[in-house]
């Protein structure tokens, strides 16, 4: 398993440029399987996720390639509607295929995810809601099996929660269903409003989405897509942090700031210069940031995507602050590590506080998901002498190319091939 080394200590400055969307663009994916014929997109991560999804697509029937950062999928045929335990267990987006499966073939098997690192993580929202569009759901041997006489038939959902894939993969089936479909307490997340727009180019009837009730008129058939992924508001945030954590000045070129408002407010609070620029986000920052206190949210509030990040930026700050973790139950784990390099933070339940410290000292960490181990990263960034992040699978699996990008931007940083 690779590692990556970091020799902690210097500001960074710059420029960087932010890749597509990996939460974009796995909705879009599924939603190819809407369409007999060729879709394509662009800007598209060469990220571990995206190709498992590619792989988890291909076992159904259609044909997809892949050339640099385009990927192509024929979905003319789309014989074998099913999901295996082995590609899901992998990844839990691959949830996301279930509407648009059962939506065009009136019949879709798919694995249940099962737990994961950051929590439970269930999947009984999307369920019930596609049983509301008429849906005949039965778990069996680990699966979810799907089955509907005919078209799916437009109906009402009340989401007991936002869930952002949950909105998606209703989107999808509701985009092919006879009739009328109204969402309700929806995800508002900008990849939810990206996936409905890249619908809409199918040729889907779809209003409201951003907002938290979505109505859409289903249509009898739909048009492959061609489509550009938006940038990754999450990388965008993480490198905005890279640059606060540090004290640096860095240029994040492609970064939206209507997509990272909670997360810009934040590192303006604990004093980060942050400008919006025709080319994208600046974050300038003072060598110490202040204490903030923050909790996350479904957006627009703030990303827990964004969470670790922010808390590792925070553990050297000026003062103590309060990070409540209100969407995952176990989403903590970075804490213990953060503390193995010397960060103050106490964690009762969803709440963590932390205790900025003058300096954290390098060591060997490693983290069990993705954006706890870019929080490691940043805090190696900062840190006195070497941090070693052991598992950087889990980075691979939502950063392209992280550490190029801070290479590029003067950290000392490099990966260790295993
Ligand atoms: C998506 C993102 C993930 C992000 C998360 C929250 C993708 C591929 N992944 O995950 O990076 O961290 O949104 O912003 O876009 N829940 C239920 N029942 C359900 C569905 C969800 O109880 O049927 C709960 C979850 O356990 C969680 C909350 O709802 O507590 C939000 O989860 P959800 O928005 O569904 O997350 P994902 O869509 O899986």
């Amino acid at each position: 398993m690779d590692s990556i080394e970091i020799e902690g200590g210097r500001p960074l400055h710059g420029e960087v440029t932010v890749s597509g969307s990996k939460n974009a663009t796995l909705p879009q994916i599924a939603a190819a399987l809407l369409a007999p014929g060729r879709s394509t997109f662009r800007n598209v991560p060469d990220l571990a996720d995206i190709r498992t999804m590619g792989r988890l697509i291909a076992n159904m029937g259609p044909l997809v390639s892949s050339d640099r950062g385009t990927l192509s999928i024929d979905a003319t045929d789309l014989s074998n509607p099913e999901a295996p335990y082995e590609l899901v267990k992998t990844m839990r987006a691959s949830v996301l295929v279930l509407g648009p499966l059962v939506a065009r073939c009136g019949r879709a098997r798919v694995s249940l995810p099962g737990g994961c690192a950051i929590g439970a993580r269930p999947i009984d929202q999307h369920l019930k809601a596609l049983q509301a569009l008429g849906a005949r759901i039965e778990l069996t041997h680990g699966y979810v099996e799907a089955q509907s006489d005919g078209r799916l038939r437009g109906g009402r959902v009340l989401f007991d929660l936002p869930t952002v894939t949950g909105t998606e993969n209703l989107l999808m089936a509701a985009a092919l269903a006879d009739g009328e479909t109204v969402l309700e307490n929806c995800a508002r997340e900008p990849e939810v409003v990206a996936l409905a727009e890249a619908l809409v180019s199918m040729g889907a009837r779809i209003e409201g989405a951003g907002s938290s009730t979505i109505h859409i008129q289903g249509v009898a058939a739909l048009r492959p897509l061609d489509r550009a992924v938006i940038p990754d508001r999450i990388e965008a945030g993480t490198l905005l942090a890279a640059a606060a954590i540090t004290g640096g000045d860095v240029l994040v070129r492609g970064a939206r700031a209507v997509d990272l408002e909670a997360a810009i407010a934040k590192l303006r609070e604990a004093g980060a210069a942050i400008t919006e620029e025709p080319a994208g986000l600046r974050c300038k920052a003072p060598a110490r940031l202040d204490a903030v206190d923050f909790i996350t949210a479904p957006f627009p509030g703030f990303p827990t995507d964004l969470q670790a990040q922010l808390m590792a930026c925070l553990s050297v700050a000026r003062g103590a602050s309060r990070v409540v973790e209100t969407v995952f139950e176990n989403r903590f784990m970075h804490v213990q590590e953060l503390a193995r390099m010397g960060a103050d933070i106490a964690v009762d339940g969803h709440t963590a506080v932390v205790r900025g410290v003058e300096r954290l000292s390098g060591a060997p960490v490693m983290a069990t998901d993705l954006r706890a181990s870019a929080s490691l990263v940043l805090a190696g960034l900062r840190a006195e002498g070497k941090t070693i992040v052991q598992r950087v699978y889990h980075l691979d699996r939502g950063y392209e190319g992280l550490e190029q990008k801070l290479a590029g931007l003067g950290a000392r940083i490099r990966r260790i091939k295993a």
